[in-house]
């Protein structure tokens, strides 16, 4: 069953960018990882971060387009109710920027993961890529990321994800320390 989700999440995302699959498959690992950790329906989380962001490329709140067409899909594969609302309940809560929060153990940890993966150096790597997407300048990248991803560690939910973010964050200071000093900004 996951294979036949993961089949019809793939075809909804783009191979590359930001948001691109890649993103999706480290999330879902994120997800396993961080839930056999801290418990957790697993098959819950599983689904959860393989559909999390198939609406990307609407317009308007991604996390609740993609919970309304992951309820779609569920539904059309023949999955109980009950198991519905929880996958689609923490689809429609991960976003970080968004107004409802996660409320159950699995929305926090796929809510946690989606954070991982905006850090470190995945982190570097997706912020470039996505100031292409946008064209957004250099410069604004790098403000990004003192106004957003410098302060995902401090968001996380579980401890597990605290400490996964750690060392992503670490590395995000060293990071912005040396291209601040190879672009001179702070001369
Ligand atoms: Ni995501």
């Amino acid at each position: 069953m996951i294979e036949k989700i993961r089949e019809q999440a793939k075809r909804r995302t783009k191979p590359y960018g930001c948001h691109g699959w890649d993103h999706v498959e480290r999330v879902y690992d994120l997800c396993c990882f961080i839930g056999e950790k801290e418990g957790g329906d697993l098959e819950t989380l599983k689904i959860a971060a393989l559909l999390h962001d198939i609406a990307r490329d609407q317009r308007g709140d991604h996390a609740k387009s993609s919970a309304k067409e992951a309820e779609r899909i569920l539904r059309t594969l023949g999955f109980q109710q009950t198991k519905i609302s929880r996958i689609v309940d923490a689809i429609k809560t991960h976003r970080f920027s968004g107004k409802s929060k996660p409320r159950t153990l699995e929305a926090k940890i796929l809510a946690d993961a989606d954070k991982l993966d905006a850090m470190g150096a995945v982190g570097v790597y997706r912020a470039a890529a996505f100031g292409a997407e946008i064209q957004r300048p250099i410069q604004s990248t790098i403000d990004h990321f003192n106004e957003k991803l410098l302060k995902l560690k401090d968001m996380m939910y579980t401890k597990t994800a605290r400490r996964l973010a750690e060392g992503r964050h670490k590395f995000m200071l060293a990071y912005l320390k040396q291209i601040e000093k190879e672009t001179k900004l702070l001369s």
